[in-house]
């Protein structure tokens, strides 16, 4: 029995894709979720600014007491997973590699499409890992800025004309490539997976989020982390930034009591 928190970053909103299926999985954990939204968006930044802001959230998280890390960020897991890996020292999971998985095993046609960060995009992570799972896949990329200021700000119906225009044009690069899968490749793209289906209709979404906290809830359990607790885990958010604007957006994401949530300044 393990009682020390789990520990899961994220640039913002989109690491609770992850945490809403964590508490599914593991009600009993306590989770403390850093949300490091004074430096979001983090997907157009260089491999270097990547590592630094990685760097800084793993000691963070370590300094707490973390007990493992989730990686709840698609930028951060396609380029430098390793380096947050070694430096904290602990049991540790992105979701690149259980969503790529994923994909592997629900395509049916072959043709797989990923849409991400254009960090993520360049980085060519996720197509390894895609054709490490089946190599006959041929796997469709496409990065974009344009949704995340939108999951940021609560932002997700598609009835609202901006999300349905930044929608359709992120997603248009992918229309013609005959896909029957799509993996939405930042953790916060599921938060606008109603949006996205309406504007990709017949193409089985792949949520990293979801993805990767099963991946993480398996290593909790052979690495004997968990708590033994089975219910009553505290869900604690960190926020580097502006912690109203992260309350109101958490609120819609999150289907449980707010009430119950701690939201403290990092
Ligand atoms: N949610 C993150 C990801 O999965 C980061 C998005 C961003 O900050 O640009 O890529």
């Amino acid at each position: 029995m393990d009682l020390r928190p789990i520990g899961v970053f994220d640039s913002g909103v989109g690491g609770l894709t992850a945490v809403r299926e964590l508490r599914k999985l593991l009600p009993g954990e306590d989770i403390l979720y850093f949300a490091d939204t004074a430096n979001v968006p983090y997907g157009g930044r260089d491999v270097g600014q990547l590592r630094a802001l990685a760097a800084a959230a793993t000691e963070k998280l370590c300094g707490l007491g973390a007990k493992a890390l989730l990686v709840a960020c698609g930028t951060i897991s396609s380029n430098c997973i390793g380096e947050v890996g070694k430096a904290s020292g602990l049991p540790y999971c992105g979701v690149v590699l259980p969503a790529s998985r994923a994909a592997a095993g629900t395509t049916k046609n072959g043709r797989v499409g990923v849409l991400s960060t254009e960090a993520t995009a360049r980085s060519g992570a996720f197509e390894r890992a895609i054709k490490a799972a089946g190599e006959d896949i041929e796997v469709f990329s496409y990065g974009t800025g344009l949704l995340v200021p939108l999951a940021e700000a609560g932002r997700t119906d598609y009835s609202d004309m901006d999300v349905r225009e930044a929608v359709n044009t992120a997603v248009e690069p992918l229309r013609d490539k005959g896909i029957d899968t799509l993996v939405l490749g930042c953790t916060h793209f599921p938060l606008l997976a109603g949006a996205i289906s309406r504007a990709m209709e017949g193409v089985t979404l792949i949520d990293t989020g979801e993805m990767g906290a099963v991946e993480f809830a398996s290593i909790l359990k052979e690495n004997g982390l968990l708590s033994g607790r089975r219910a009553g885990g505290v869900l604690t958010c960190l926020v580097s930034g502006d912690k109203r604007s992260f309350a109101q957006s958490a609120a819609i994401f999150l289907p449980e009591d707010m009430g119950s949530v701690r939201i403290e300044n990092a």
